[in-house]
């Protein structure tokens, strides 16, 4: 009970750690000119097209490697496993960092600031890796193994980090799965026709749904109106058209959803919005979410 009330607290300080954004500003706008070179490379980094992010999955590769190498480090006779190893856990945590850091820089600053202190931990404990790796190469096993568990000491702490990311923080899953939850099945009434607004975004609720509603003539269009990201207004955001579809980009970190289906059309978002069935009754709206309930 103690040790964990400690620990929150820790947290808490590191989320609040403004001094640490000193550090974040500069690394934001080195992240940012590079993800805004390449839109496409950035939403792969995303994970736009699995459907969530792909930096847990490429963590997997290094944090196998360091793993699988510091336990071998105290069985006899593995030969060049463990440097092979280090050496692989070493070119992998490369890829995975770049998906960490195009993912970190469309944060919240609390969570900017504990994912730096994620992402310099990981960064530690591969250079104590590569470090063990020279202590080996130049006959030095003793220091090695040192090095090593030192770098996976990191690596752990740096896990913890993501985790309180990921699972305190929300940062990377869906905000939006709630929703079928909370819609009642069928078909709902939300407002009179009258009410919506010509060629705008407008906020409507459905109970405690907020949802988008964009009217252009007789075409209504009704997503959920919290970005899937981070849970941006999207009714505050701006419409526009992408390859001959009109679109809603979230006012927040720009992710960009196509109007008549919620598709992804550009990250950091990774899930759809929900997209609602349309009908109009006597000169009301009502709509009607597949899967609700
Ligand atoms: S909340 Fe981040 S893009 Fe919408």
């Amino acid at each position: 009970m103690r040790l964990t009330t400690t620990i929150e607290r820790s947290m808490e300080k590191v989320e609040d750690a403004g001094v640490l954004d000193k550090v974040s500003q500069p690394l934001l706008t080195a992240v940012r000119r590079l993800t805004g070179a390449s839109p496409a490379v950035t939403d792969l980094l995303h994970g736009v097209p699995v459907g969530h992010p792909v930096h847990p999955a490429m963590v997997l590769l290094p944090a196998g490697a360091f793993i699988s190498a510091s336990t071998l480090d105290f069985v006899p006779r593995t030969g060049s496993a463990v440097p092979v190893l280090i050496a692989t856990g070493i070119a992998t945590s490369v890829p995975a960092a770049a998906a960490g850091f195009a993912d970190w820089s469309e944060l919240h600053p609390q969570q900017q600031r504990v994912g730096l202190v994620h992402a310099a931990s990981n960064g530690l404990g591969v250079a104590f890796y590569a470090a063990s790796l020279v202590a080996r190469l130049r006959g030095r096993p003793v220091s090695a193994r040192v090095l090593g568990l030192a770098g996976l000491s990191a690596i752990g702490v740096g896990g913890y980090l993501g985790g309180h990311l990921a699972y305190r923080q929300g940062a990377g899953v869906n905000h939006v799965e709630d929703v079928p939850h909370l819609v009642p099945p069928g078909w709902n009434d939300v407002c009179a026709i009258d009410d919506l607004p010509e060629g705008r975004p407008a906020l409507q609720h459905l109970g405690d749904v907020p949802l988008l509603v964009v009217r252009r003539g007789k075409q209504i269009d009704v997503l959920s109106d919290r970005c899937s990201h981070l849970s941006g207004p999207l009714h505050e955001g701006t419409l526009s058209e992408v390859d001959g579809a009109t679109c809603v980009t979230c006012p927040w970190h720009g992710s960009t959803f196509a109007l008549a289906d919620g598709k992804v059309v550009r990250g950091p978002a990774t899930v759809k919005q929900h997209s609602f069935d349309v009908r109009v009754e006597a000169g009301r709206l009502q709509v009607r979410l597949p899967h609700a309930g």
